[in-house]
């Protein structure tokens, strides 16, 4: 039977999002509902109600969520009713020749739940990021699915689903850090407060904050950052090479996704390091560099996806650290808000003192 839940939709291009009741239908083959426990508020929502990503309107928002399986779909194998799981963006297929060597992220045959969700006149809703749950339940691909230990609590575990998973991944995936390593991380948002994290797990020894502002440095030296550089202040390219002994860092983590930090990722690198670049950048923006210092400098520039994740390999493995505690998820919580309460987070996210509001069902 299809079910009426709460849901917050983005109705049109810049709108004012509100909390309206949705139609969920009964799990289709290899589908699954999940009654949703948490949801964290990220920038790509905000981006999604400002019409950024596309003109799909209605949005349902919503994308960095955990909660309980309620249902599954025929032929549904993956997960079961009673399962406490992440959801990620999409499912693989795990057949394309990226999934078959090793790069799932990659996949070019990803879905999501065929049937959709709806406003009470039949209005179709495109959930953000194919998840859609600032909602009390959400229909998903099961594959989107990923189990963990239950112990967890859900406001934390979701999200590994977006911003912590891109940047935890960017540094023990896509960077490669190891034990002994000079990092670098230039932004330190969200996304770059999980690089320096993940740096830490990786045993990096030397990791380098970046930001023009000093209560964001705070942040990271609090995650573990051992030394900050304010790029209002100073040079950061400079600093970076005093720090590391001249050479620059083995490592560089770019998490803002403008030109200027592109270009000083680039320059702030040891010879043969490698540059992680995982801040988005408009489509308009460009960079131009002296090829001689491409060819010359060596080493790897390497965007990151999601950070490179497998979700079945990295939520538990990352749950389990938490649980441990070897690894402070919680940190990046500033506020638990209700159902009610997005569209006062989009603005308190615009003046830059939340790390994560995470909304509670
Ligand atoms: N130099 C250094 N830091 C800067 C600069 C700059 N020129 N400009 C902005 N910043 C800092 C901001 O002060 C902020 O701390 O970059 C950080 C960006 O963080 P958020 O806006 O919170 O964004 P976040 O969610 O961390 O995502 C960062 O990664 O996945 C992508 O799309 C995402 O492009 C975005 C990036
Ligand atoms: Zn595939
Ligand atoms: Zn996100």
């Amino acid at each position: 039977m299809a079910q009426e839940v709460r849901a917050v939709i983005a109705p049109g291009k810049g709108a004012p999002v509100r909390v309206d009741t949705v139609v969920v239908p009964d799990p289709g083959p290899g589908e699954a509902v999940v009654r949703v426990q948490a949801c964290g508020v990220c920038h790509t929502d905000l981006h999604y109600r400002e019409g950024a990503i596309n003109d799909d309107f209605p949005f349902l928002l919503g994308h960095e969520a955990a909660g309980v399986v309620e249902a599954v779909g025929p032929d549904v194998t993956e997960v079961a009713p009673g399962d406490f799981v992440i959801l990620n963006w999409r499912a693989v297929c795990g057949r394309c020749r990226a999934c078959l060597r090793g790069r799932p992220w990659y996949c070019f045959d990803t879905h999501n739940a065929t049937q959709k969700m709806t406003l009470k006149d039949g209005t179709e809703l495109s959930p953000a990021l194919g998840i859609g749950a600032f909602a009390e339940k959400t229909l998903v691909a099961a594959g989107q699915c990923t189990k963990v230990d239950p112990s967890v609590s859900a406001s934390v575990a979701g999200l590994l689903g977006c911003g912590v998973m891109a940047g935890i991944g960017a540094a023990i995936n896509t960077g490669g850090v190891g034990r002994g390593d000079s990092v670098a991380v230039i932004g330190c948002g969200g996304v770059g407060d999980a690089a320096v994290v993940g740096s830490r797990l990786a045993g990096a020894a030397r990791i380098i904050a970046v930001d023009i502002d000093d209560r964001k440095l705070a942040t990271a030296s609090a995650m573990g950052a051992t030394h900050t550089v304010n790029s209002r202040d100073r040079d950061p390219v400079e600093a970076i090479r005093e720090l590391t002994g001249g050479h620059g860092a083995d490592v560089v983590i770019e998490a803002v996704g403008r030109p200027e930090t592109y270009k000083q990722a680039f320059y702030a690198r040891d010879l043969a390091g490698t540059v992680v670049l995982v801040g988005v950048p408009s489509p308009e923006m460009t960079l131009e560099l002296p090829l001689l210092d491409v060819f010359g400098r060596g080493g790897s520039l390497k965007s990151s996806w999601y950070g490179d994740c497998l979700p079945s390999r990295d939520f538990p493995m990352l749950i389990d650290l938490h649980l441990q505690g070897r690894l402070d998820l919680g940190a990046f919580v500033t506020e638990t808000i209700a159902l009610d309460e997005v569209e006062a987070a989009f603005a308190r996210m615009s003046e830059g003192d939340v790390l994560r509001s995470v909304v509670v069902m």
